[in-house]
């Protein structure tokens, strides 16, 4: 057995050093380095990678625009699935793959691989280090070749500019603005329409009839909502978000603003049901003091002062629904809410 050699000494005088550095093994020169036909090849190569994805992301585009979110595919093994979905995924998977596997080819064959050895300094950034840090990056630069190799350097331009243009067209997602809508209810349909003088049909939510002023008794919480809005309409949950309102009954020498007497009924007061500090609905109603209290974060409101806020984080009062009773002797609403319902917005500001 041959006796192993030790490193050579780099310690102080004399003094053998275990962890001595082996150094850089000999560069070898790839095909790439000693080959322009292999290196105008790698060069191709890398190219086709960058407008791959370019031609990808194109393909996302196509697909978001022209693809039915319904459309669904057969995939063998994995059954139905959604056709857009899958198109978004796939495009957009090949889209970065192909700018990544371009870059690694590109570094791995025409990028310059020699090893450098850089001895470590104090981390002080003095000019001389700033006009190194210079040097080296235009070395850097300089080894890439992007400064001679103008198509890679267009293709991968290309495709970095476009891959951003998959998330822009994802914000249309975000749907479209709310325009005046948060400001109306459906009470408001009829005066928009120009049906039964813009009057509305209050109706028990929990029967389904119209309310008489006796089907509100005093200490009783009624439920309530417009004439016309169904389950079956199409954005039922989202109207009724807004809509929803409550009937107690009041003395009428209770109410102690004038305002909110003039829009009941014989002591009979709607209020929105949506509380307006964010929007929880509100049903725990104590018969003595006449407060509503949110159960959400306890905002509560007085329904015989204005419906104002007297405890908890609401910043406004819960909106009053003017009603009165038509010719049949059925309650109903006159118009829709004077102000938005719910949490506040940008109409305060
Ligand atoms: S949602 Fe009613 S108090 Fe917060």
């Amino acid at each position: 057995m041959s006796e192993e050699k030790l490193p050579e000494p780099h310690g102080p005088a004399g003094a053998l050093d275990p962890f001595a550095d082996p150094g850089l093994p000999e560069h070898e020169p790839r095909r790439t380095d000693i080959d322009e036909k292999a290196a105008k090849r790698a060069e191709r190569q890398v190219s086709l990678l960058f407008v791959i994805s370019m031609l990808a992301t194109v393909a996302f585009i196509a697909s978001y625009v022209g693809i039915d979110k319904y459309d669904t595919v057969d995939i063998f093994f994995f059954g139905k699935i959604g056709a857009l979905n899958m198109a978004l995924g796939l495009t957009l998977g090949v889209a970065l793959f192909c700018i990544g596997a371009g870059a690694i080819h590109w570094a791995r064959t025409l990028m310059t691989d020699e090893e450098i050895v850089q001895e470590r300094h104090e981390l002080k950034s003095d000019p001389a280090d700033r006009e190194a840090a210079i040097r080296e990056f235009q070395q850097g630069a300089s080894d890439s070749g992007i400064g001679r190799r103008p198509l890679i350097r267009r293709t991968m331009i290309g495709a970095m500019a476009l891959v951003p243009l998959s998330g822009v067209v994802l914000l249309r997602d975000l749907g479209p603005l709310p325009g005046t809508k948060l400001r109306h209810t459906f009470w408001g349909e009829n005066a928009r329409n120009g049906i039964n003088n813009g009057n509305t049909l209050i109706i028990n939510e929990n029967t389904g009839k119209p309310l008489r002023p006796a089907d509100i008794t005093k200490g009783s919480l009624t439920m309530a909502k417009p004439e016309g809005l169904d389950v079956e309409n199409h954005d039922y949950l989202a109207e009724m978000g807004k809509a929803a309102i409550l009937l107690i009954r009041l003395e009428p020498d209770e109410i102690k603003s004038a305002k909110q007497l003039d829009w009941s009924y014989e002591g009979i007061v709607a209020y929105s049901k949506i509380c307006t500090h964010v929007g929880c609905p509100i049903g725990l109603y104590e018969q003595q003091t006449h407060h509503l209290l949110c159960p959400c974060h306890q905002s509560t409101f007085d329904l015989a002062d204005d419906g104002a806020v007297v405890f908890g984080p609401a910043a406004r009062s819960l909106p009053q629904l003017r009603i009165a009773v038509n010719n049949e002797g059925y309650l109903e609403a006159v118009g829709d809410f004077a102000e938005p319902v719910g949490p506040s917005f940008w109409e305060r500001g």
